[in-house]
């Protein structure tokens, strides 16, 4: 059963065809990142507007690289949220005109729940159940429990800054650019030993996560050192590594924590942040439990995803009608 997967929640036109929610006959994304970097962050209409240009010649694309005719699809998989108002709009009415024209069943995705499904589409076993799933993206850093397709509970999230917007703040503050994830991976690499211990919030009794402390350490650290533009390559280095060492501690310890806890068989990650090879290894090195994750680019954001997700939908009779909306502030669990 194949499934034509839409994504147009962020900054990324996404389109792909997934077979039986796990095999990816096609997988296209049209980043504008270079568009958005020159302004340091996404332009939300700058964004909607770059999804208008591109999501029909890309549709047709992702089509003629799966080699299918469209009578082969059984499905129009759609992300309603959470992202962009104006970005999914462009993407839901698509994704509703092409449903029509080739009458075929619309179903309306979770963009966190389709981050998820990335750990249908590794080609070995699929996950079991119960898992704890960590997302962590621009937007969201949540700890939720599945106990099967479609059943979620949120046991923990992010009381203000998301693990991959600390990323891109820092990486702000250290003016290594637009998006900072990759930036701060990158420089961090040249780090030999630590060198600060930076501040990690525990929220001890808690699930919940708070990153904006650590962001604020690094901003006084540099400022108290007189700017970015007075330190070394070395000194920048070592302050990257320093941040991106304390967040991955934190989501580490209190995922493996959360898991024990709930005495699930997996952990899987999922979200851009999860791209990081850092937070893979250190979760994978600690962790007594399964650790899963996909590779980077079916981390960051894509349609593959959502395709797959939609084939459990499929299977669940979760179709939606032509009512579909989008959900801005969509939450899973
Ligand atoms: O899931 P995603 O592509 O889009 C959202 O749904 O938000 O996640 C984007 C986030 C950005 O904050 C980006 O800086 C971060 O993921 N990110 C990373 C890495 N690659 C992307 N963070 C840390 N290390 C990376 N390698
Ligand atoms: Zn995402």
């Amino acid at each position: 059963m194949k499934i034509l997967g839409i994504e147009t929640s962020c900054d990324e036109t996404a389109v792909a065809v997934v077979e039986d929610g796990t095999k990816i006959i096609s997988n296209l994304v049209a980043s504008q990142v270079d568009i958005h970097a020159r302004y340091g962050g996404i332009v939300p209409e700058v964004a909607s507007r770059q999804h208008l240009l591109t999501i029909i010649p890309i549709i047709g694309q992702a089509i003629a690289e799966a080699k299918i005719r469209v009578e082969e699809l059984s499905a129009i998989a759609i992300t309603i949220g959470p992202g962009l108002a104006g970005s999914l709009l462009v993407g839901v009415n698509v994704a509703k005109a092409v449903a029509l024209a080739w009458n075929l069943p619309l179903l309306g995705i979770n963009h966190l729940e389709g981050h998820i499904y990335a750990n249908w589409l590794m080609g070995a076993e699929p996950p079991t159940f119960p898992a704890i799933c960590l997302i962590v993206s621009g937007g969201h850093t949540d700890l939720i429990l599945m106990e099967d397709h479609g059943k979620y509970s949120l046991l923990g999230r992010s009381r203000d800054d998301a693990a991959g917007e600390a990323f891109d703040k820092v990486a702000r503050i250290l003016e290594l650019g637009y998006p900072g994830g990759p930036a701060i991976e990158q420089v961090a690499l040249l780090r030999h030993a630590p060198v600060y211990h930076l501040p990690r919030a525990w929220l001890k009794g808690s699930d919940d996560f708070s990153f904006s402390g650590l962001k604020t350490a690094v901003l006084h650290l540099i400022t108290e050192k007189g700017g970015v533009q007075q330190q070394s390559d070395g000194e920048i280095a070592s302050l990257a590594g320093d941040f991106q060492e304390a967040v991955i501690d934190v989501l580490v310890t209190k995922t493996i924590a959360v898991a024990t806890r709930c005495q699930v068989k997996q952990i899987l990650l999922a979200g851009g942040v999860a791209a990081n090879r850092l937070l893979g290894e250190t979760m994978l090195s600690r962790s007594p439990i399964l650790v899963r994750f996909p590779p980077p680019s079916l981390c960051t954001d894509n349609a593959a995803m959502i395709a797959a997700c939609g084939y459990f939908h499929l299977q669940a009779d979760k179709v939606n009608g032509w009512d579909l909306d989008v959900i801005p502030n969509l939450k899973l669990g």
